[in-house]
């Protein structure tokens, strides 16, 4: 084994990775799945899952028996519970909790915020995106001994709120500080706790807020705005995300790194006048 290998090999470990129809979850999959993981990608409906499997089977070569795919809402405990069981079963226990399911719906002034959809919003992204995976994967790795790692997925309004997403800031600040707390709990357990915050990447709920027109490419005033503020001066690439998540879920790259946020954001969080 190269040096290389020894530090990113994902060779014999399972990752399980929630949110599995989404488009960031599908390319992070791809990301482990190339470093030789089994992959088992959740989610609620089982044909955004199979379409999830189908795009990265069109892009990479994926092992037989490399993905797997698992229909688990996850706000309800016992589906988290039987993917666990079946993914332990099928794949052999994941070492590997990455939490991709979160989102946001719409914008608005703040007297005009919804409190139905504010706590759907936050519910989703701070209990299902986060909180009860969690619980059910460090339970049973703390009773099997297993030295697992969490990767949540924070955000730039994580830093500072992003204008009119209220309860997507309010919920992803707290992925950010429950990050930092769960990490100084699970530690002595062996259990790593980290998070990467994606800066701007065009997917499916931002597309219409960055985006006016596809071809030829015109911005909304707040995409252009975004761009002015990132010193790379592009949206992100998806496969950008693939290094910094496989150096923190990497229990050799990453042994003694927990409780940290990695910012993958062509330094928008460096703007300053
Ligand atoms: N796209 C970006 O630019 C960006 C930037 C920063 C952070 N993020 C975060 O990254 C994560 C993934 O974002 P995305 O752009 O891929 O979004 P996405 O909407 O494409 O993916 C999210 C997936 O989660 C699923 N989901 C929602 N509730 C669920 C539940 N209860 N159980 C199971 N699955 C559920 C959705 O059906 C969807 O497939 C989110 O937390 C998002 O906030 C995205």
């Amino acid at each position: 084994m190269t040096f290389i290998e020894s530090m990113f090999s994902y060779s014999g470990k399972t990752v399980v990775i929630t949110g599995g129809g989404g488009v960031l979850a599908g390319y992070i999959a791809e990301g482990f799945l190339e470093a030789g993981a089994r992959v088992s990608l959740w989610g609620r409906s089982i044909d955004s899952l199979g379409a999830a499997e189908s795009k990265i089977k069109s892009r990479i070569k994926v092992p037989e028996g490399a993905l797997h795919i698992f229909q688990a809402d996850c706000m309800v405990k016992s589906d988290l519970e039987a993917g666990y069981d079946e993914v332990r079963n099928e794949l052999g226990a994941p070492e590997v909790l990455l939490n991709g399911v979160g989102g946001n719906k719409g914008k608005c002034d703040f007297n005009d915020q919804d409190i139905e959809l504010f706590m759907d919003i936050l519910k989703m992204n701070l209990v299902g995106g986060m909180v009860l995976p969690m619980q059910v994967f460090t339970r049973e790795w703390i009773k099997a001994g297993i030295k697992g790692n969490v990767l949540n997925i924070a955000s730039m309004s994580s830093y500072n709120g992003l204008s009119g997403v209220w309860a997507y800031n309010a919920a992803k600040s707290a992925v950010m500080n429950l990050t930092v707390g769960t990490s100084r709990e699970f530690a002595k357990h062996g259990i790593r706790v980290n998070s990467i915050s994606p800066g701007f990447f065009v997917g499916k709920q931002n597309h219409d807020l960055l985006i006016a027109q596809d071809e030829p490419l015109v911005l909304t005033d707040r995409g252009s705005k975004i761009l002015d503020r990132t010193p790379m001066s592009r949206f992100g690439d998806f496969a950008d995300l693939k290094g910094a998540v496989l150096f923190l879920c990497s229990n050799t790259a990453a042994a003694f790194v927990t409780g940290i946020d990695v910012p993958v954001d062509g330094g928008f969080l460096t703007d300053n006048i």
